[in-house]
């Protein structure tokens, strides 16, 4: 399904972006797709076309990776003004609804380098999965963040995951404990109005909000003082978490850690940091010919 919809309405969506460019196809001279991580189907589509283009118009293509386009978000600036120098070393938070990745990044060899990821859920998906179970729709997140500001994310303190003898994080013991607190109320999934939802269980979202923040943030502090951080980007989709940008924030200052934020609009999946992730590998010299760049469904950000 997912691949069908990328085919009709690929040609319609490049139409309109070259009209709110205000550009041609014959101004572009650089192509840039997403070809991984993600299901195979729908990478072929885009890839597929940006080859064709690419081919047609005797200009190089970058097969991009989506994660890589994530962790360059936070940089790009809104329509219109240049993004932000990158510095030479920093360190990506990277959170969707797919992934969760700690790595540095040393931008001059445009080397990543992994130091956490996730064992199990995403973050994204742990909102998702428990706004469903409460009745909150799709995606969960951003409902989530709307009804936690009402709430207090202190009253039911929850366990933050933690796999032994390791950096990574895990989210399926936390999902799995507000489940079950979800159903110890007979919370069963019926339709719930967010807006005016009130008593315990907005403080219930709101804990499970805040440990996953804190699982984060914490593990930004713990990598900070093993191999100090010059400098965080936040990126993905759980990068428009109000209660994230605004604990990260006050950690670097904390810290005297300039901390990047994203534009909200460029937190979501979007094309804008697929073309600039692109335009990135193709200055650091990623000349792979057309016909050599294939679509991967794994693609660990470093790899
Ligand atoms: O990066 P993205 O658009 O797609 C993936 O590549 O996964 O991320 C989507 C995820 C969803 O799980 C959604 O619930 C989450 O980002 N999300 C948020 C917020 N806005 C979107 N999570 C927490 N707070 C938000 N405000
Ligand atoms: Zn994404």
């Amino acid at each position: 399904m997912a691949a069908r919809a990328h085919l009709e309405n690929l040609p319609s969506v490049l139409e309109q972006a070259l009209e709110d460019a205000g550009a041609r196809l014959e101004d572009v001279g650089l192509l840039a797709a997403t070809a991984g991580p993600g299901l195979i189907g729908a990478l072929l589509v885009g890839l597929s076309a940006g080859k064709a283009l690419a081919w047609a118009r005797g200009i190089p293509l970058v097969g991009v990776n989506h994660l890589e386009g994530h962790l360059f978000s936070a940089f790009l600036r809104p329509k219109g003004e240049t993004p932000l120098p990158i510095p030479s070393r920093f360190h990506g938070l990277v959170v969707s609804g797919g992934h969760a990745e700690l790595v540095r990044v040393e931008t001059e060899r445009m080397e990543i380098i992994p130091i956490a990821r996730t064992r199990d859920d995403a973050p994204g998906e742990a909102f998702d999965k428990i706004a469903r179970r409460a009745g909150l729709g799709y995606p969960g997140g951003p409902v989530i963040d709307r009804i936690a500001t009402r709430g207090r994310g202190d009253r039911f303190p929850f366990p933050v995951g933690r796999v032994d003898g390791s950096r990574d994080f895990s989210f399926s013991g936390l999902k799995t404990a507000m489940l079950r607190e979800l159903q110890r109320r007979g919370i069963d999934g019926s339709p719930l109005d967010a807006e005016t939802l009130d008593g315990e269980l907005v403080d219930l979202l709101a804990s499970f909000q805040r440990a996953i923040v804190t699982a984060l943030v914490s593990r930004v502090n713990e990598v900070h003082a093993t191999e100090r951080i010059q400098a965080l980007a936040l990126a993905g989709g759980v990068a428009a978490n109000t209660e994230l940008r605004a604990t990260l924030a006050a950690w670097g200052h904390e810290h005297g850690v300039p901390v990047h934020l994203p534009e909200r609009s460029y937190t979501t999946d979007n094309a804008a940091m697929i073309a600039w992730a692109g335009l990135l590998r193709h200055r650091h010299g990623a000349g792979t010919p057309v016909e050599a760049v294939q679509a991967r469904s794994r693609w660990p950000l470093g790899s």
